[in-house]
């Protein structure tokens, strides 16, 4: 059933080239919550790469709305490696998940060693290129090459492969991760004021091309304060707060709502706003974060096991980099990697089956890949019905044609072409017609 993203997202790419919308219209994330919870760090651990400003006080001034590419492989040529293949037909029946929002409940018994923080940094990075979600592809090169899952070689993309680009700056390419978050930095001074510590509604727009994300939007916020500080104007809780407001009443949104688990849950600001923009708490993930700075002889268990402040999607506990780390410029590997050697030594969590599902930003990307799934396969019967409108379309301008599919010789016949056409076409009708009918 995971497989289901890659498929979606190659769709996306085929339906895109030929002008068409797939309307997936997959869910945002945004992350909500206290002033230096860690919301900007959460996002770039999910995402895999260092390029977010991030440190104590108000650092995050302006929205920033982030787009992930994924720039796998052209169209044509890519099909043949997810798309249709009947191998790959086999890979979606043996994983019993797939049902959406009840993934995570039957997790508790995988512990966090079996899913080793992405050895390349990131989360929901793309399957195919390993990321966490890539359990099966794992699998399958275990079983093809015994090696394993942590001797698989990876690394860093080369730098031409993984590029980011700013909506105020079209056409200039950045390669180097730090130098996208040294332009936040300037941008957001620029109309946030540079010696202020003043907040802008304007967004910064944010895209990042990579073969290693999966195609969706996240948005990083300014944090909830209480007070204004010095050179903040007195209604600076309000702006934050209306800014916050506006991202996360989208129905749309998943909202990350991020706590340090150093501060009292009840007191939460992540947790308030949560409930007021989504009462039901169908689309809030809690998130807890610098579990590694709870006072000595407490933990987060109760909060886990959801005893707290219920949620309905309960929480995720993480650790990420501390200033420390920042600082010195630890990547976001070691800080990955430092994270699962923490919950995977901890006397309490590693002993709690029932909540190392739980524990980890490996363990918040599976979670929210599962909402995804979910997601994208509410979509899928509409999706079957207009690929099957299209194959129409086709076969039936190839029969105005007067031309029986491939009976043409040249690449740039049209006989060719829409006989190609159609055969990309059905092979994914195929393929949603066996995830729709729960084959997959
Ligand atoms: P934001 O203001 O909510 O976006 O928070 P940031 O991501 O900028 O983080 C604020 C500060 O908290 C930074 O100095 C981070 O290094 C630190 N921090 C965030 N998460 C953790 C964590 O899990 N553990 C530790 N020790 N520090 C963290
Ligand atoms: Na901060
Ligand atoms: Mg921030």
């Amino acid at each position: 059933m995971e497989e289901l993203i890659p498929i979606a997202s190659k769709l996306q790419d085929v339906l895109g080239a030929l002008g068409q919308n797939t309307n997936l219209d997959l869910p945002q994330i945004v992350v909500i919550g206290g002033q230096s919870s860690g919301k900007s760090s959460v996002l770039e651990s999910v995402v895999g790469r260092s390029f977010l400003p991030r440190g104590t006080g108000i650092v995050t001034r302006r929205p920033l709305v982030l787009q992930l590419f994924n720039t796998a492989s052209p169209p044509d040529d890519g099909l043949d490696e997810d798309g249709g293949d009947d191998d790959d037909d086999d890979d979606y029946d043996d994983d019993g998940v797939g049902d959406g929002d009840d993934d995570y409940d039957d997790d508790g018994g995988d512990g966090v060693d079996e899913r080793k923080a992405d050895r390349r940094g990131g989360a929901l990075r793309h399957p195919r290129r390993g990321g966490v979600n890539d359990r099966r592809g794992r699998r399958r090169r275990r079983r093809q090459t015994t090696t394993t899952a942590e001797s698989v070689p990876t690394g860093p993309s080369p730098p031409s492969q993984e590029w980011g680009e700013f909506l105020h700056q079209p056409g200039k390419r950045y390669y180097d991760f730090s130098q996208i978050r040294d332009e936040i930095s300037r941008d957001t001074n620029r109309l946030a004021g540079l010696h202020s510590k003043g907040v802008s509604p304007t967004p910064i727009h944010l895209k990042i091309y990579s073969p290693n994300v999966l195609s969706l939007t996240m948005v990083d916020l300014p944090g909830l304060t209480k007070v204004a500080i010095k050179d903040q104007p007195e209604d600076i809780e309000e702006q934050i707060y209306s800014i916050n407001c506006q991202y996360g009443s989208n129905p749309n949104a998943i909202l990350l709502a991020v706590t340090s688990a150093n501060t009292d849950l009840a007191s939460s600001d992540a947790l308030k706003l949560a409930r007021q923009l989504d009462p039901r708490g169908e689309r809030t993930i809690g998130v807890l974060t610098k579990l590694d700075l709870m006072d000595p002889g407490t933990d987060a268990s109760e909060i886990l096991h959801n005893r707290i402040v219920p949620l309905r999607r309960g929480y995720v506990a993480v650790v990420n980099r501390g200033q420390r780390d920042i600082d010195a410029d630890l990547s976001i590997r070691v800080g990955l990697r430092n994270e699962e050697r923490f919950f995977r030594t901890h006397p309490v969590y590693s002993r709690d089956r029932s909540i190392l599902g739980r524990c980890g930003t490996v363990n918040l990307a599976r979670n929210l890949n599962s909402i995804l799934i979910h997601h994208i396969r509410e979509c899928l019967p509409e999706l079957k019905i207009r690929i099957a409108n299209m194959m129409g379309d086709v076969q039936g301008e190839l029969d105005a044609l007067g031309m029986p599919e491939g009976s043409g010789r040249a690449d740039d016949d049209p006989g060719v072409l829409g006989g190609k056409l159609l055969g990309l076409l059905s092979k994914f009708s195929a393929n949603f017609a066996a995830m729709i009918d729960g084959r997959a």
